[in-house]
């Protein structure tokens, strides 16, 4: 891709104009490669305001800021705060391993933790904390000689670079739908501590209710610190590993932020699709994404009675109902973004200039003329089977509990038949997923949903649906209210699985399985994926990526006036913009920034989203806020700002133009979500918790004032 790269430098040469109007700029869509940015965006960074280097950013072999961001545990990113390996991320991030290390005696989550001393920072099974010490593109390696199967160029790329660096994980990537290949080589901690956490009542305040929203005044963060051995290497938990001494840490500003300063984001942005046809989009925004919201509104609506009505309930589904009302809330916001801002038109006026240019060069139209209809041909295709999956996963995957669990007792149960398991194990496999079932049930609720939610998988799914399922339903006269009473009440739900008890003997325990609905319906949905759904989905869409692989390419080549980023892939990533409000809805403006004012107007005492402990709401009226006020005297929260992020980003830092840390990236505005399938400047923005905010709930909330002695704070 070395073509299409020099192309844009040149594009940009004349950018050195934009100097004189720096505030003038407009924000730029984009989440660019840390190792591109001098050729493609360097010159508007610094026109936009930046005031340090691309070199400053990323640099392979000089400690540089991509030496302070990580990959934090599986999906989010974190970085590092001191020189001791303080690691900051989301408190949304950090919520199951806070959670692990609660009970009902020693609740972390609502009482908050702080360690006062390394021996009480705690250790966490499984999580780890990603550098990233190299990018390099590999794409002419990658695609060279004629090898059909590239996973064999690729196997001897990374032997390659693992032989004359043995001290890094080396992953090669595929960019640009695989028009460009990079190798990524990475340092793995996996001693990584809980430092310190709000409680929820500032980590996830607002909770869902607050989700996707702005203004938010949620302090979504927590504290970690990566541990390495006496040689300062990744090395496994031990008790005698010390503090990692981090190349490079952040520099924490605390001297505020103002409207229209430059900002950027720093992290691990995971999915984006802003290359697909028009089509695509319609077939998400008109058909996939109303119809997963229409089930989720129900399991939803189901959920939410039951919480309210019962304390027990909303506990053990406080965590679950976050879960399915995260992407719910999305994908509501982004339909609505997409039709407000005309979306799918917008790409249809491009896709009508992109067609007018081939025909404009006969080698353009003979080598790329055929792939757009091709793509909006397979899109088409695949749209029933993709469907089908959908309803699938959400009713047997999510919406209905017990349909999940019941699919692992079948798998467990099928090794044993083969003769594949022990009596033994597959007790333990039965008892674990068992367990795991019960653990935050609330069977009601389940029994509820699968009664909701398999007529309406029938009737949307019509022809598409499962034989077996469809003459189940039949021969039951559609009568789920009754089949489901008699799924959770016969003797293999209650004796066996409520009720569950180590001396049951396995035989049994199958006979009375395969004698519930649950199994009869667990096995339809399964097998017809399986057989009709699946095989059907995956050669479609390997058409598919070879043709968006096409397109990409002709849109690289027939628009080569344009800079194109390569959609999200979990790559470290650059997106830069400005602090700015934004005016999405007629006669709405909002502000670009929240303060203490608002946790206080949005306090409703008791509730279990928007309560407040005594002693921070003390402290909130008494305005103790020693330097941490803005202009006005007010405890800053949060802030908007329009650098484009998305899942993955959250834990970013948001850094200023020296590089400085100014804000914790954790969320988006609901009304620009649809920035993951088409950006508009007007509707979306980053939401970050303001470095002040963090700071002070430490310093004056939680009284771990001596965190902040260990980090580099400026004013
Ligand atoms: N919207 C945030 C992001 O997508 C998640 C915030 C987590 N909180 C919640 N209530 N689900 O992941
Ligand atoms: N909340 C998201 C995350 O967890 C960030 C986003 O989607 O903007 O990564």
């Amino acid at each position: 891709m070395y073509l299409f790269l020099n192309r844009s430098s040149r594009v940009f040469g004349f950018s050195t104009l934009f100097v004189f109007m720096s505030y003038l700029l407009p924000a730029v869509e984009g989440m660019w490669l840390p190792i591109f940015l001098e050729k493609l965006n360097a010159d508007e960074m610094k026109a936009m305001g930046m005031r340090i280097s691309v070199d400053d950013i990323y640099h392979f072999q000089k400690a540089s800021l991509k030496d302070a961001i990580v990959i934090f545990g599986g999906g989010c990113t974190g970085e590092m705060i001191s020189p001791n390996g303080l690691l900051l991320t989301n408190h949304h991030c950090g919520y199951g391993i806070i959670q692990s290390h609660s009970s009902v005696e020693n609740d972390l989550l609502s009482k908050g933790f702080w360690a006062k001393n390394s021996s009480e920072e705690l250790k966490n099974d499984g999580l780890s904390a990603t550098f990233i010490r190299m990018m390099e593109d590999v794409t002419d390696k990658v695609l060279s000689g004629d090898n059909d199967d590239l996973s064999v160029n690729i196997l001897a790329v990374m032997a390659e670079y693992q032989e004359s660096h043995p001290d890094l994980t080396f992953e090669i990537k595929p960019f640009y739908y695989g028009n460009q290949y990079i190798i990524v080589g990475k340092e793995i901690f996996k001693d990584v501590r809980l430092v310190g956490a709000p409680p929820s009542a500032i980590g996830k305040y607002g909770s869902d209710t607050d989700n996707w929203m702005w203004p938010r005044h949620t302090g979504d963060f927590a504290v970690f610190r990566v541990y390495a051995d006496a040689n300062n290497n990744p090395a496994a938990y031990a008790v005698d590993n010390v503090p990692y001494r981090s190349r490079k840490h952040l520099t924490i500003n605390a001297g505020g932020v103002k409207e229209g300063d430059f900002t950027m984001v720093f992290g691990f942005p995971g999915r984006t699709q802003q290359y697909l046809p028009a089509r695509e989009i319609e077939y998400i925004t008109q058909v996939y994404n109303p119809e997963r919201i229409e089930i989720r509104d129900l399991v939803l609506a189901n959920l939410d009675r039951r919480m309210r009505a019962s304390d027990e309930v909303r506990i053990k589904y406080a965590s679950k109902y976050a879960r399915i009302s995260n992407a719910w809330k999305k994908w509501r916001g982004e339909n609505i973004g997409i039709r407000e801002s005309n979306g799918i038109e917008r790409k249809k006026n491009m896709e009508f200039e992109f067609r007018r240019r081939l025909l404009s060069k006969p080698e353009w139209n003979q080598k790329y003329g055929y792939v757009l209809d091709s793509l909006n041909f397979y899109y088409a295709r695949v749209l029933p089977f993709k469907r089908a999956y959908f309803y699938y996963a959400e009713i047997a995957n999510q919406g209905v509990e017990a349909l999940g669990a019941m699919q692992k007792w079948i798998k467990t149960v099928e090794k044993y038949e083969a003769g594949e398991m022990s009596e033994e194990e597959v007790w333990s496999a039965l008892d674990k997923t068992i367990k795991g079932l019960k653990k935050d049930y609330a069977p009601e609720a389940d029994q509820e949903s699968f009664a909701i939610l398999m007529p309406l998988y029938l009737r949307r799914l019509g022809d598409l649906a499962p034989y077996s399922i469809t003459s189940f339903d039949k021969k039951n006269n559609g009568d789920w209210k009754t089949i489901s009473e008699e799924a959770f009440n016969d003797k293999f739900f209650v004796d066996f699985v409520l009720n569950f008890d180590e001396k049951t003997k396995v035989k049994k325990f199958i006979k009375r399985m395969k004698k519930n609905h649950l199994y009869y319906v667990a096995n339809g949905m399964v097998d017809h994926l399986n057989t009709n759904v699946l095989p059907s989905i995956y050669r479609l869409n390997d058409i598919i990526n070879q043709h968006q692989k096409t397109y990409m390419e002709a849109l690289m080549v027939i628009f080569n006036e344009k800079r194109f980023y390569p959609d999200a892939n979990f790559t470290m990533r650059v997106s830069y913009g400005k602090v700015e409000g934004f005016a999405p809805v007629d006669a709405v403006k909002y502000h670009w920034q929240t303060t203490h004012k608002g946790i206080l107007e949005k306090y409703i005492p008791g509730d279990y989203e928007f309560n407040l402990p005594d002693p921070f709401l003390e402290l909130l009226r008494s305005e103790s806020f020693g330097r941490y006020v803005n202009e006005q005297g007010l405890l800053p929260v949060c802030f908007v700002a329009s650098n484009h992020t998305t899942g993955g980003n959250s834990g970013s830092p948001a850094l200023n133009a020296d590089g400085h840390f100014i804000g914790l990236n954790f969320d988006r505005a609901w009304e620009g979500t649809m920035s993951d399938l088409n950006y508009d400047i007007k509707r979306c923005r980053n939401i970050m918790v303001d470095a002040r905010y963090i700071l002070w709930v430490i310093e004056h909330y939680a009284g771990a004032g001596y965190l902040l002695d260990e980090m580099d704070i400026v004013w």
